[in-house]
């Protein structure tokens, strides 16, 4: 029964102006994009809007760094971000920017609708203010001792080796990271949207169906300890928007962001007639979904419906929330070339096997999604090209060859066409839930029976025999049906594939209801190989590619003024080489590996070391590095910690020094 058309808009999470798009983030945008398609094969209205989330101080601070304004920076980063998602097949109906008039003016709008219905507050609050660099400082630029267990170096909001969390000025002897000097502690007003005000609100739309299950218990939490104000302001200077009635105070990225959802699609109905109103008036029976990682939810489903319900605008009939992207078992790593860029990706592989193995693994749930890349080889060789390029290239050659095209008008297996078209409601149904998974088992399982039934009725031996020309025209005809049928279940998943076959086959783009009507006296054109067989070698290719700095290049953050430090300093420091004779996770530790070392002493040493975000305990076992000995020693949370072992660079670009493997543990290194 066909459904009646709807009117949908969905959008994808806004992406940073600052950084590449990786395999981790295109999870999301094929996620989406598969569903999209979903529903323009189905004949629906659907809008798929994203933009560049271009606002914030990591963009005024990188731009600052390139020695460029930040507007050429997210311009430069908009079009490569444009370029990566269309060769992915990610295709926006809109791809805006956050920093736009349109954004500007809704955001104007959003706010000025909060303020006058009394849910935007004015509060006096202390920060640490770098008195070099003439900033407020955000806690990720802070570094200083936990108040709670003095461990050093600890990010301004909490301490990774105790997991205490606490304000940036508790912090004992902070240290911008941006300067190096010693921040100072400053009173400035900012504005903060009254949360608390919709917690009634919140406790029904979060409860109201829109939600997967498991988010809307994480939410129930959050509402059940109490919501806080939100700050929404920022001191000058920022790139972002000054809010109208505080001058020199700038919306928190975060205020906007969402709200660029609205901007790409006022720009999208502006260019094409469509009627915004209609999509966002609080009573529209237009639909509209955001898809976002879990690491956002609070934004989502908390900040963002209250705001558009104060402002007079509908909220999201669903936030569809996935999980991340682990690749082999882990978290995507630099140093294991797992941190693979889209360009990277792109150098070795086409972007349709990710596509597919993506939707292979993907379901309604928020679990995680691992990229294991033996099993990406298998699944995209075994289905896409053995079980089902494989149908058509095994009946096309005889359609040309011997019927020059035709396929003529007899279907060979009724049955089993039958089966082809009643299973689009059922597929439709898992495409529809998000189900991409179990939608992809059903159409290979179709694939499996048409394969079976080739194989069985053997076309090839048919074309031996004198006098069956009938019956091999109607056999081939019948699979390149099937295959026809195939194509048009997996066109959200491959369009490009899709495209080529109709190409082929000399159709129109395929829609969902061409699997109910069989091609019947119609002519083929010539087929040409429509997919390729996964190497291997380019997926290793791919690996090492990603290994290169080019290809994984480190966050640039500005380099801290050190103290100058005096000979005599230095010939304090006792530095040796040693051997990684053990390591092992810290259970509730999330950056640390326990690591036991010979140093040449004859006692093992044990060493806390916050790289567990680029080894794993088997990397580094056998390994030598280098050993700072003389480090008064730290008890923290998860046991004594005698020392350091030195790295070079932060966060997930972090590297042990190598040392030449013919040095001896105890080796004294100057
Ligand atoms: O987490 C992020 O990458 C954000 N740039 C997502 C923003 S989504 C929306 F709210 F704009
Ligand atoms: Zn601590």
């Amino acid at each position: 029964m066909p459904t009646p058309q709807r009117d949908i808009l969905v959008t994808s999470a806004l992406p940073y102006a600052n950084g590449q798009i990786h395999l981790g983030h295109l999870l999301e945008y094929i996620q989406t994009d598969i569903w999209v398609r979903f529903q323009k094969s189905r004949g629906h209205q659907c809008s798929f809007v994203c933009a560049s989330d271009a606002h914030g101080t990591a963009i005024m601070l990188k731009a600052q760094n390139e020695g460029i304004t930040p507007e050429a920076l997210i311009e430069q980063v908009k079009a490569e971000h444009e370029r990566d998602f269309a060769a992915f097949g990610v295709e926006f109906d809109h791809f805006h920017s956050t920093h736009s008039e349109e954004n500007r003016v809704l955001s104007e709008l959003i706010y000025t609708r909060c303020r006058d219905n009394g849910a935007i507050k004015r509060t006096v609050i202390q920060q640490l203010f770098d008195t070099e660099k003439g900033l407020f400082l955000a806690d990720r630029y802070v570094k200083g001792e936990c108040p709670k267990c003095g461990a050093a170096d600890q990010y301004g909001d909490n301490c990774e080796s105790c997991s205490a969390t606490y304000e940036a000025y508790e912090l004992i002897n902070p240290i911008s990271t941006l300067s190096g000097s010693a921040p100072v502690l400053k009173d400035s007003e900012h504005l903060f949207f009254d949360l608390p005000q919709f917690q009634e609100f919140l406790q029904d739309w979060t409860t109201s169906g829109r939600l997967q299950p498991q988010v809307a218990n994480k939410l129930a939490e959050w509402l059940d300890s109490g919501l806080m104000p939100w700050d929404i302001s920022r001191d000058a200077p920022y790139f972002g928007f000054e809010i109208p009635d505080a001058p020199g105070k700038f919306f928190y990225v975060w205020l906007d962001a969402p709200i660029g959802y609205l901007a790409s699609f006022k720009a999208h109905c502006d260019a094409t007639g469509l009627d915004f109103d209609h999509y966002w008036k609080p009573d529209s029976t237009a639909e509209v979904y955001h898809f976002i990682g879990k690491d956002i939810v609070n934004f989502h489903c908390l900040f963002w419906p209250s705001m558009l319900s104060c402002a007079d605008f509908r909220t999201p009939s669903a936030v569809n929330v996935h999980g991340f992207v682990t690749v082999n078992g882990a978290k995507m790593s630099k140093s294991r070339g797992t941190f693979i860029q889209a360009s990277t990706y792109l150098n070795h592989l086409n972007p349709e096997y990710l596509r597919y193995y993506y939707a292979s693994k993907l379901n309604s749930r928020v679990e995680d999604t691992d990229l294991n890349l033996e099993d990406f080889v298998q699944k995209v060789n075994s289905d896409l090209v053995g079980k089902v390029v494989n149908i058509a290239s095994r009946s096309a050659g005889f359609i040309n060859k011997r019927f020059d095209g035709q396929l003529g008008n007899v279907d060979a297996n009724p049955e089993l066409s039958q089966r082809f078209a009643d299973a689009a409601d059922s597929i439709a149904d898992l495409y529809e839930r998000r189900e991409f998974s179990a939608a992809l088992r059903e159409i290979m399982g179709l694939a499996d029976a048409a394969n079976a039934w080739i194989a069985d009725v053997q076309p090839w031996v048919i074309a031996k025999q004198e006098g069956q020309d009938a019956k091999l025209q109607a056999t081939c005809a019948t699979a390149l049906n099937l295959f026809r049928t195939l194509m048009v279940y997996l066109q959200p998943v491959v369009p490009t594939l899709a495209g080529e076959s109709a190409e082929f086959l000399r159709v129109p783009e395929l829609s969902w209801n061409d699997s109910q009507q069989r091609l019947e006296n119609h002519q083929i054109g010539a087929f040409k190989p429509l997919l390729q067989r996964v190497d291997s070698k380019n997926v290793d290719a791919m690996i090492d590619e990603g290994k290169t700095p080019e290809a994984a290049p480190a966050e640039v953050e500005p380099t801290p003024a050190t103290p100058e430090c005096t000979i005599e300093d230095f010939a304090k420091i006792d530095m040796r080489v040693a051997r990684i004779d053990d390591c092992e996770y810290v259970q509730g530790a999330k950056k640390l590996l326990k690591l036991t070392l010979d140093d040449g002493s004859g006692t093992p040493r044990t060493v806390f070391s916050g790289i567990r975000s680029v080894y794993q305990p088997e990397d580094l076992k056998g390994r030598l590095c280098i050993a700072l000995v003389n480090l008064k020693p730290r008890q923290m949370k998860f046991g004594l910690s005698e020392g350091m072992v030195l790295a070079a660079g932060e966060g997930d670009s972090i590297h042990l020094l190598d040392i030449n493997s013919d040095a001896q543990p105890g080796a004294r290194v100057s």
